[in-house]
């Protein structure tokens, strides 16, 4: 029996998949390629000496899930395939919706039909909205999301909740990331946005390879303690394995359960510049720039209850996440290009 992978090609996913192999699970990924190159599944092959399956298509395709559920392959599915950017989705909140909420109501139907009932799904940090006190917890309520993007993860939480109420045979596990980074060890495989990136890390080394011309801070007028943004980074690979946790509690957990997936501690803008810096060996240039619409100030996570539940922790510090990150952008200055 194998676990299907939706977006199994994209950053969190590649690695996701990468670990999964590593352990010898058998893996069916469904990517639409859309923000992802398929040569991020090459190379997963090539540093666990076992392909993949690719399927190229889209988890709206009803019936290209249908054909596949029906296989009886398929014992539980990872759901990371979705948009992501916040800024984008406010721009074109339908997209999001469609992609994100739809999208997921068409994989959720069809598992049902099929009879596969476990799932994870990727869900964010971003759920507990901007009133929620630090560190977040579970325990939280959640709501008063400032995006469609952060929304459409509220949106298909609540799905998943309800869904475990009305079928006891529906187990699902949401993780909440925090601020995903990292790429693995090797170099092989990483974060690879198009265009200019929205978030710090990839852009940080893009400036440091020379792509870009420099860091623009958003805002240091904070109330933290170098008053720039304050976040809680997580390893991708220390992500991945929670993943890896996660699907191993599914057959015990009844119903719906949510987890935060971060480190438990914050770092600010300025401490991953420096942090950087001491990674890539040069200084980089930064400017300081107005406030980004949508930032909270500061928020990391109260990460014990995986620790208690999932048996799963980061092993992986600063230091790490910052060198894989550049040995990453070295050897592919321009991505999977
Ligand atoms: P990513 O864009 O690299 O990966 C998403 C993958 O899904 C891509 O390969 C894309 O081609 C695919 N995809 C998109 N829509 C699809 C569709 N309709 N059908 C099939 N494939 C489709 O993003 P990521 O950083 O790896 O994020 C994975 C998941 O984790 C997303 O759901 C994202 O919202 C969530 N998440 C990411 C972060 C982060 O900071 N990276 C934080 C919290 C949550
Ligand atoms: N930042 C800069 N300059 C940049 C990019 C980011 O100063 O060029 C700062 C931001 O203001 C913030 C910090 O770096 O203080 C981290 O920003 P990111 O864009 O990397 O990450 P966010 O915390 O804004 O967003 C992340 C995920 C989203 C998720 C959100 C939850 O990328 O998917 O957390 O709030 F929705």
């Amino acid at each position: 029996m194998a676990v299907l992978v939706t977006g199994g090609a994209g950053y969190i996913g590649s690695h996701t998949v990468l670990a999964l192999l590593a352990r010898g699970d058998e893996v069916v990924v469904l990517d639409n390629l859309s923000n992802a190159s398929a040569e991020s599944l090459r190379r997963v092959a090539r540093l666990s000496g076992k392909a993949p399956r690719l399927i190229e298509g889209d988890i709206r395709d009803r019936q290209r899930l249908r054909d596949l559920l029906a296989t009886g392959a398929i014992q539980s599915v990872i759901h990371f395939a979705g948009l992501k950017a916040v800024g984008e989705s406010t721009r074109e909140p339908l997209a999001y919706y469609q992609n994100n909420v739809s999208g997921t109501l068409v994989l959720l139907e069809e598992m049902r039909r099929a009879g596969v009932s476990q799932l994870i799904f990727s869900s964010s940090a971003t759920v507990y909205g901007a009133q929620a006190s630090v560190p977040y917890v579970e325990t939280a309520a959640i709501g008063g999301t400032t995006s469609p993007y952060g929304t459409s993860k509220l949106m298909v939480e609540q799905i998943l909740r309800d869904a475990a109420r009305a079928d006891s045979r529906f187990t699902a596990i949401a993780l909440r990331y925090f601020n995903p980074v990292g790429a693995h060890p090797s170099g092989e495989i990483g974060e690879d946005p198009h265009g200019i990136p929205n978030n710090l890390l990839p852009y940080i080394a893009q400036v440091a390879v020379g792509r870009l011309p420099a860091l623009g801070v958003f805002g240091n007028d904070y109330d933290t303690p170098d008053g720039t943004g304050v976040r809680d980074y997580i390893h991708v690979m220390d992500l991945a394995e929670g993943h890896l946790k996660a699907l191993d509690a599914l057959p015990r957990q009844a119903g719906y359960r949510a987890y935060n997936l971060g480190a438990g501690r914050g770092y600010s803008v300025l401490e991953m510049v420096r942090a950087f810096e001491q990674a890539c060996g040069q200084s980089l240039p930064v400017t300081i720039k107005a406030r980004r619409d949508g930032d909270l100030a500061a928020f990391w996570a109260d990460a014990s209850l995986a620790d208690r539940e999932l048996d799963w922790r980061v092993s992986r510090g600063l230091a790490e996440m910052m060198a894989d990150t550049w040995r990453w952008q070295q050897n592919n200055p321009h991505g999977y290009r």
